[in-house]
């Protein structure tokens, strides 16, 4: 191992595939992935249809692939019919995998349990049965909010299989964000578990779905169906919640599948954008299926004998796409989490990979990050100190993955012999969209490579013109693909002008990344966010957001929050605050900004904390009364200004603003 540390397009290193991992990869080798590429290139809708009608079972065939006449409200496939949990577990059924282990639930306390498909497919069978009963029907929306538990993986399962849209919302939103996810979506069923188990520590959720209904506005909600994880304490409405067990006891094993159109949306996920509410991400049910499945092959080269194991929840889209429908899509056998990693010591990961004998270990660079800390503390929890050599491949997501945290885990944890797919996409692109595929493409630390055969990734100025290698620019794609965001849920007009602006043509996705391309390999470095959205590990948030939650509050006059780098977290969130009493310094301070803290923490969940809350008598602002962001992220660097401060109204305002409270 040799060269710089330079980020970014710089990185000179690079890291070929081993020839024996090649030599069985799915996609095997360059050439491989540029006859794919060539294949989609030369007849792109007869392409997507070719692996359509492959990697998926269809009730009816579909004979039209992509109708664009109202782009950008594309559709694919659109007159055919399947069911995603038929797909993801009778399939199962009838290839062989009946008795194979389709979940290792590895729960928080460390015991595992073991479920195979025939198992996961009777559970998921009762539990859509458990629903029809409570009438619950195709094109009904029901909100999960639950831990990572199998039973969270059939909740999902068992919508898709009656035709009924879910949306997951994250374990760790408050009250007020699920209440505002359920009157958006006009839920007719909350599922949720009595409480969570994490790190030992028993949270609620079942308080927490009585609070949120308890806020008001939700009275589309008919049922709340309580899985009992902890048998804690909980209060019960009667003629509104009900058991999951109590629900399942006597249904039918059996369950016929909905058959629905492929655009038939399978799931909304919020995700946070630059402005307003968070937008419920729209996904159809065959594309995105399809990417799904496909991407478990190419980017993970998943085999009937891998144990796969990917560490995100299910409130995120990695949860969905790769745990919820992908790995059981193509059958693989893959450990559930319940915990956290660093319970009960920070060794967990490779603890578990150990006792497992996970081949392909997904997780997110912020935990590495930490992991890497841990280590340098408690040598103890070191990778070395745990049986890896199961490992075959690793993969990161979520955020940039900083060459530093690569090199760890490519020799400290890989031992040099797995390839290692960076992968970036987003909540709105359903699946991986660059990445190197690890049979095939040289890696790069910090890169996440090339697109995947079929995603027509550009980088475009701001009118939407190509711009050449070795610049920065926009991250677009050209060309509409299957598991692509379909719509935003309530809000089409949103979708248009967030996803697909008139400055650029309107017909260009625009991600809301910048990005730039190695000058020699072409390969693409992610820059981060060209827009008011900050990635605090791996977590996607809105400024405007935290914003509003921060002026919710009876104290606060105005507030502006900017990302500050982070080097565990990637991004940390910086608050700056104006109380409507006078600046509070020392003690007082410190007392406010916790309490301002606990506040964001109550109002959207505690991953929105600011981590840094700076009092002023005033913000800075120019004479029309904007305020100036990125002079706020200069200070928040600590860093001091260099740029023209002359249009600013109040530049006294900025020594103030240095200090941390
Ligand atoms: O900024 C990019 C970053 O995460 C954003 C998408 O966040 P979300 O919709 O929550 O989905 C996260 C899981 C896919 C992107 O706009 N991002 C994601 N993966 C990477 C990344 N940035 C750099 N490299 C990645 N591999």
């Amino acid at each position: 191992m040799s060269g710089t540390t330079t980020q970014g397009p710089q990185e000179t290193r690079i890291f070929a595939p081993s020839a024996a991992f090649a030599a069985q990869a799915a996609v095997a080798g360059m050439d491989a992935y540029n006859a794919l590429c060539a294949e989609a290139a030369a007849d792109y809708e007869g392409f997507w249809a070719r692996l359509a009608k492959e990697h998926l079972d269809w009730q009816t065939p579909f004979t039209r692939t992509l109708n664009e006449d109202n782009a950008p409200f594309y559709q694919w496939f659109e007159d055919g019919k399947l069911n995603v949990s038929y797909n993801c577990l009778d399939r199962n059924l009838q290839n062989g995998n009946a008795d194979k282990t389709a979940i290792i639930f590895e729960a928080d306390d460390g015991t595992a349990t073991h479920v195979s498909y025939r198992q996961l497919h009777e559970k998921v069978c009762k539990f859509a049965n458990g629903l029809k009963a409570r009438g619950i029907k195709k094109g009904d929306r029901v909100i999960i909010y639950m831990s990572m538990s199998v039973e969270g993986v059939a909740a999902m399962q068992a919508c898709a299989r009656i035709g009924a849209t879910h949306s997951v919302v994250f374990g760790g939103f408050s009250a007020k964000s699920l209440q505002e996810r359920i009157i958006d979506a006009g839920a007719v069923a909350v599922i949720t578990a009595d409480e969570q188990l994490r790190g030992g520590k028993r949270l609620p959720l079942k308080a927490i779905v009585d609070e949120a209904l308890g806020l008001g506005g939700c009275d589309s909600v008919k049922d709340v169906i309580v899985y009992r994880r902890t048998g804690g304490d909980i209060a019960f409405k009667a003629g509104r919640d009900l058991w999951l067990h109590e629900l399942v006891d006597g249904q039918s094993a059996d369950c016929e599948p909905e058959w629905v159109e492929a655009e038939h949306p399978l799931f909304i996920l919020y995700t946070s954008g630059s402005t307003g509410t968070p937008k419920g991400v729209q996904h159809a049910s065959g594309g995105y299926l399809l990417w799904a499945a496909l991407t478990m092959k190419w980017s993970f080269d998943i085999k009937p004998s891998d144990v796969y194991w990917c560490t995100a929840d299910i409130g995120w889209v990695t949860g969905h796409s790769y745990i919820a429908y992908g790995p059981t899509a193509v059958g693989a056998t893959q450990v559930v989490f319940e915990g956290i990693p660093t319970y009960p010591h920070a060794g967990r990961f490779w603890e578990t990979v150990a006792k497992h004998k996970v081949s392909i270990f997904y997780t997110a660079p912020t935990a590495i990050r930490s992991l890497i800390k841990a280590s340098d503390v408690d040598p103890k929890v070191h990778p070395k100190n745990f049986d890896l050599s199961s490992l075959r491949l690793l993969g990161s997501v979520g955020e940039p993955i900083n060459p530093e945290a690569w090199m760890w885990y490519y020799t400290q944890v890989g031992g040099e012999k797995c390839p290692i797919v960076d992968t970036f996409w987003q909540t709105e692109t359903g699946g991986h969209m660059i990445t190197p595929l690890p049979g095939a493409t040289p890696m790069v630390p910090g890169s996440c490579t090339l697109p995947l055969p079929g995603i027509m990734t550009a980088i475009v100025d701001e009118s939407g013109q190509d711009v050449p290698n070795g610049q920065g620019g926009i991250l677009v794609v050209k060309r509409p693909w299957p598991s692509m965001i379909r719509t935003i849920w309530n809000n089409p007009e949103r979708f248009k002008t967030s996803y697909f602006p008139e400055e650029l043509g309107g017909k260009m996705y625009l991600a809301g990344d910048g990005a730039i391309r190695n000058k020699d390999t072409g390969y693409f470095t992610i820059t981060g966010r060209i827009d008011d959205v900050l990635n605090v590990s791996g977590h996607r948030m809105g400024t405007m957001e935290i914003e509003s939650a921060l002026v919710a509050n009876p104290l606060v006059a105005e507030a502006a929050v900017v990302g500050k780098p982070d080097d565990t977290t990637g991004e940390s969130i910086c608050a700056f605050v104006v109380l409507k009493q006078a600046r509070p310094t020392g003690d007082e301070a410190k007392k406010l900004a916790l309490e301002l803290r606990n506040w964001v923490a109550k109002e959207i969940g505690p991953i929105a904390k600011p981590k840094e809350i700076r009092f002023g008598d005033n913000l800075p602002k120019t004479r029309s009364g904007k305020i100036m962001r990125r002079l706020l992220r200069v200070l928040a660097k600590g860093e001091s200004i260099t740029q023209d401060v002359s249009t600013l109204e109040n530049p006294a305002i900025l020594e103030q603003l240095k200090e941390t409270s």
